[in-house]
């Protein structure tokens, strides 16, 4: 089972990124007109004591030590661009769940939660049942600060601590979700981490655990993680934790979910990333090679 696979925490190699995307949320928060409002992001990074300043507010740098040339701008640029995207999928995956949870959906399951605050943050009520799944390890660190800052959720919030390659469905069940009544998915910040079998294997299990009025958000990206792994400014940033962005992505070629799930039978609508910025006021940054950072916003419903 999950000692087949690589396991790790939350200053650690994927665990890692879960940080790295909370302190965006938190940044966002100070902007003019935030998108996301996450009060917990910023006690998150502090409780992780990380080795440097991990950014939380938009007058605060990543610290390197004896950058080369140009590389300090190159990490300013890639944290712009990060910080605006996380306030924009944040904003447009709260949009998707608030509808579905105000539709009647009352089971939502965040798959690879990491550090996602919903289940304190948005007011669902004690009707809603909130799964978080990811690895234990960020889970229970997880746990620590909730309990530390004696979070309330507004919802009935569950940990299932088990490995997306492993038999998470059974561990959820185990939890309590029931099949038979509908069901908001996220899977936000997760596919490009999973190898190409492990999301076909994802996708058709919740296809097979959704009952009709079900709902699926997600984010596919093309290029963009490659050459995030490549960005200079990310490695720059990342190298303070031993974690290399480059390993981090499954490179394995894989059907794009949009697709699946409409090969599944979902009803499947996508938005282009930078066009949902644009609609809230926002750009996304450039990527080093002029290119506008993209991800395509998928939502589905099963009908
Ligand atoms: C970029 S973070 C996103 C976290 C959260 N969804 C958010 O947007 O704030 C990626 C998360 O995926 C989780 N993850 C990646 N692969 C996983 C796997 N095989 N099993 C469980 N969790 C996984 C990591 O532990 C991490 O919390």
């Amino acid at each position: 089972m999950s000692d087949q696979h690589e396991q790790w925490d939350i200053v650690s190699s994927i665990g890692f990124t879960a940080l790295l995307v909370a302190a965006g949320r938190a940044v966002e928060g100070h902007q003019d007109r935030p998108l996301v409002d996450d009060p917990w992001a910023a006690r998150f990074v502090a409780a992780a004591e990380p080795p440097s300043t991990v950014p939380v507010r938009p007058d605060q740098t990543w610290e390197l030590s004896d950058p080369a040339p140009g590389v300090q701008d190159e990490v300013d640029a890639f944290w712009t661009m990060m910080t605006s995207y996380q306030g924009v999928r944040s904003r447009f995956f709260d949009t998707v769940l608030d509808r579905a949870v105000a539709d009647g959906v009352h089971q939502v399951v965040l798959l690879a939660a990491g550090l996602d605050a919903r289940a304190l943050r948005l007011v669902w009520g004690p009707s809603v049942t909130v799964f978080e799944i990811d690895q234990s390890g960020v889970m229970e660190f997880k746990d620590e600060v909730v309990d530390a800052h004696d979070g309330r959720p507004t919802c009935d919030r569950r940990v299932v601590g088990v490995d997306l390659r492993d038999d998470w469905a059974a561990a959820l069940r185990a939890s309590g979700h029931d099949p038979s009544k509908p069901t908001a998915w996220l899977a936000e910040g997760l596919l490009p981490f999973l190898p190409a079998d492990a999301q076909e294997q994802l996708l058709r299990t919740i296809d097979q655990l959704s009952a009709p009025g079900s709902v699926i958000a997600a984010e596919h990206f093309a290029d963009a993680i490659g050459m995030l792994g490549h960005h200079r400014g990310m490695a720059a940033l990342t190298a303070p934790f031993g974690v290399d962005p480059a390993v981090l992505a499954s490179p394995e070629e894989r059907t794009p979910a949009a697709r699946r799930l409409d090969e599944l039978g979902w009803d499947v609508a996508t938005r282009h990333s930078p066009d949902v910025a644009r609609g809230y006021g926002r750009e996304l940054g450039p990527m080093p090679d002029g290119t506008e950072f993209s991800s395509d916003l998928v939502t589905a419903t099963k009908g």
